[in-house]
């Protein structure tokens, strides 16, 4: 065997040729990995003892792409195309033999292959548009002559992979070998070679692209069905223009439109800001400083107490995972509108084709309920999601301190109380937690992990561990008021409400922030959710009043579901309509105030909305409740719809630049009070000329 680099090792087998490529985890198309293959192509077609080649990886997946990381910096190595060349040229066939997952730049290569084989459990896709990009190295030309227009449309536009029998079935790939993939590879190999050249190029495909010009109509039904999924993006209207040159142009001038429109998107702030996130949410998930001795321990059991809408939702999440839930409630009616609720969900994923009868039934099976809070023993993991009220939790937490087993995990979906002061009911704070979960809890990816003042680390480990495990995307926080999420989105509340005092509608704050990206403005959302009742019902409770949210309240303007809330709701209609109830509402609040209503501009009203949060996001690093910035952008983004094409509130300060927004924050300051004064961490990195990516908190 012939080591030709780092990452690149030539073998024979018989005639065959094996190109074997190592660059873990993902065997990333790096610029060293190019470099091997380049070479280890050069050398295994200049001798004439090789008949075929067979191109493999080894760890756990071929190639998943390019090297995410290598973009925007200067190009090293050779490029994909001098590779692609390599491939191509000369009499004798290339197959890739693949396992894990063929992604971008991977299936790329794999595409630029004579043939392809692949194990049962291999996946196949181009996810460029999830990084704002698309397939750069042909994957547009060449996909759909293999499998189509229609499926590579769907393809590309989503990033989302298919399976190998998937692949089998619509021409993507020639074979699925049950067997030694490498072994059955080098037989496929050995067999295409037997029956002679040319081996088919699918550059030279052109079948179905002339097939596809017969339905010109075809490109605009698309963009038609799916376009509004893609406001505001770049990326997946520049695959379209790509697939229409697929299908319109020669091959060679296709490659020539895809190079052009991929360096426009690669340059983008778009595709900067997806680039950062796909980062940022796989650092979430490092906590540094942990202790060495803090292994996860294996959750095989949990218990949920409460099977209200959070409980109902959480328990979904694990057993989904096939982990076994005891599903605690105060009484039988309770529990039974709890489980009612969680197998109506069940039922309709499964009339969307998300779900077999079967799989509904398993899941249900692995839900344990219970009116008994003693069920918890058995648990190696318990989430209270009982009513916010301290009594009552503390309460909770007392008994389970006595019913827990040892080693069990306690924690709390709390979502704004005191998790210091839940802990210290028990006589095992060390085990005491904040997991909080958002609404729809089977839905929403984010989990706030909340570490307490005594939380261990191997509890901090295992949540984390947990997370994964149930497809959560998981932040570590601090205990502080509303925690990282809410507390900023407070931030953005309390000025939302003065803008409204001051001039502005629901609608123009909520068209404000749908522009910017948002796929809902907060408004619709509070409809949505239910917040005016949870509000009036928490002031009906502290004696607090607002006289906006009390007026609504006060006439049955609990929104959605109501059928009005800050918007009027046709019936069977989620489609939110101003309302002039509303808009008197809000006008005599403005008049109680003794203040003359004007016209706001757009750009005002988005700028008192998100320089409070980039602020008080500024504060929460301070006093350390953030690990670091881009953990709460990834908090803003999967728990409440930050377009993740704009990288988060943080990202999204470094790139309008801080010191621009620090200055805008004096003005604002000047005319609306202490909330627009520039934390001291934004003074500072200014002072250094330095952004929230620099940020790193004191050791
Ligand atoms: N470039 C650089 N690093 C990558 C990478 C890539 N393409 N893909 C994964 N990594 C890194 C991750 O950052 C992570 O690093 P860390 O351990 O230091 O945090 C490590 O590899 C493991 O990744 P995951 O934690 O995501 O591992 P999983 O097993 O959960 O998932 C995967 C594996 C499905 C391959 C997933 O990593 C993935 O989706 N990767 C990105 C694939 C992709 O987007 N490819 C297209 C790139 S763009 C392209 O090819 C352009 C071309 O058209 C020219
Ligand atoms: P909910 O009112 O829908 O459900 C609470 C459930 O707890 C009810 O079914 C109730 O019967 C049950 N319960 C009350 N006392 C109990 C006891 N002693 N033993 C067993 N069950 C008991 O409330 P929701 O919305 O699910 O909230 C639960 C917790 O989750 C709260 O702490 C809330 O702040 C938090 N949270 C809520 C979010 C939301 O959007 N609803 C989001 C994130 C956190």
């Amino acid at each position: 065997m012939a080591q030709i680099n780092q990452f690149a090792s030539l073998d024979r087998v018989d005639s065959v040729a094996v190109i074997t490529l190592d660059n873990p985890p993902v065997n990333a198309l790096s610029a060293g990995l190019r470099t091997g293959l380049m070479e280890a192509f050069r050398q295994a077609k200049a001798d004439p003892a090789n008949k075929a080649i067979v191109l493999i990886c080894n760890g756990r997946t071929f190639i998943a792409g390019a090297d995410i990381s290598e973009f925007g910096k200067p190009p090293q190595g050779p490029g994909l195309s001098d590779l692609f060349g390599a491939i191509e040229g000369g009499s004798i066939p290339v197959v890739a033999a693949i396992h894990g997952t063929a992604l971008g730049g991977g299936l790329e290569v794999a595409l630029a292959c004579h043939y392809r084989v692949a194990s049962p459990s291999a996946r196949f896709g181009l996810p460029e548009v999830k990084l704002g990009l698309l397939p750069g190295a042909g994957g547009t030309q060449r996909l759909p002559r293999l499998v189509g227009i229609e499926k590579a449309m769907a393809m590309i536009t989503t990033g989302d992979m298919i399976g190998a029998k998937e692949a089998l079935d619509s021409g993507l790939i020639d074979e699925i070998e049950t067997g030694d993939l490498r072994q059955g590879a080098i037989a496929f190999a050995e067999k295409m070679a037997a029956k002679g050249g040319p081996h088919p190029l699918v550059r030279d495909r052109n079948d179905k692209m002339i097939a596809a010009r017969a339905n010109p109509g075809v490109f605009d039904e698309f963009r038609k069905a799916h376009g509004r999924r893609w406001r505001g993006q770049m990326a997946p209207n520049h695959i379209m223009k790509c697939l229409e040159a697929a299908v319109n142009l020669p091959f060679d001038q296709g490659i020539a439109e895809e190079r052009r429109l991929f360096q426009e998107l690669v340059n983008s702030d778009q595709s900067k800001a997806q680039r950062y996130f796909f980062f940022a949410e796989r650092e979430a998930a490092k906590i540094p400083g942990l202790s060495p001795d803090a292994k996860p321990v294996d959750i095989k059991t949990v218990a949920i107490i409460g099977a209200g809408t959070m409980g109902g939702g959480i328990t979904m999440n694990f057993a989904n995972v096939g982990i076994p839930v005891t599903l605690i409630e105060q009484d039988q009616k309770n529990l039974d509108r709890g489980l009612g609720v969680i197998r109506r969900n069940y039922e309709n994923t499964a009339s969307r084709g998300g779900l077999t009868a079967d799989d509904i039934e398993k899941r249900m099976a692995l839900i344990k309920p219970s009116l008994k809070l003693e069920d918890v023993a058995g648990a190696d993991l318990i989430i209270e999601a009982v009513y916010e009220n301290m009594g009552l939790k503390k309460e909770i937490f007392t008994k389970l301190d006595k019913f827990a087993k040892k080693g069990a995990i306690l924690g709390t979906n709390t979502s704004a109380l005191n998790i210091d002061e839940i802990a210290a009911v028990t006589s095992r704070p060390d085990a005491v937690i904040g997991l909080h979960f958002f609404s729809p809890a089977n839905v929403m990816r984010l989990l706030e992990i909340v570490r307490a003042a005594k939380t261990a680390d191997w509890v901090v480990a295992t949540s984390m561990a947990v997370a994964r495990k149930i497809n959560k995307v998981a932040a570590l926080v601090g205990v502080c008021d509303g925690f990282v999420g809410n507390r900023i989105m407070r931030a953005r509340g309390l000025q939302s409400e003065r803008l409204l005092i001051e001039g502005a509608l629901p609608q123009q704050i909520d068209k404000v922030l749908t522009e910017f990206g948002f796929p809902m403005g907060p408004y619709a959302v509070t409809d949505m959710g239910g917040g005016i009742e949870l509000g009036w019902r928490r002031r009906q409770e502290t004696g607090a009043k607002n006289f906006i949210g009390d007026s609504l309240a006060e006439r049955g303007r609990f929104g959605q579901k109501a059928g009005k809330g800050f918007y009027h709701y046709e019936p069977g209609s989620r489609a939110p309509l101003p309302d002039p109830e509303v808009e008197e509402i809000i006008k005599e609040a403005s008049r109680r105030e003794g203040i003359e209503r004007r016209p706001i501009p757009d750009q005002e009203i988005f700028e008192r909305l998100v320089y409070p949060m980039i602020n008080e996001a500024a504060k929460i690093l301070d006093e350390r409740m953030a690990l670091r910035a881009s953990d709460i952008d990834v908090i803003w983004v999967y728990g409440y719809g930050w377009p993740l094409w704009r990288g988060g509130p943080m990202f999204y300060a470094d790139l309008v630049g801080l010191k621009k927004i620090r200055d805008r924050m004096l003005e604002l300051q000047k005319l609306y009070g202490d909330v627009f004064k520039p934390a001291p961490l934004i003074e500072r990195l200014v002072a250094e000329g330095k952004g929230f990516a620099d940020y790193k908190a004191a050791a």
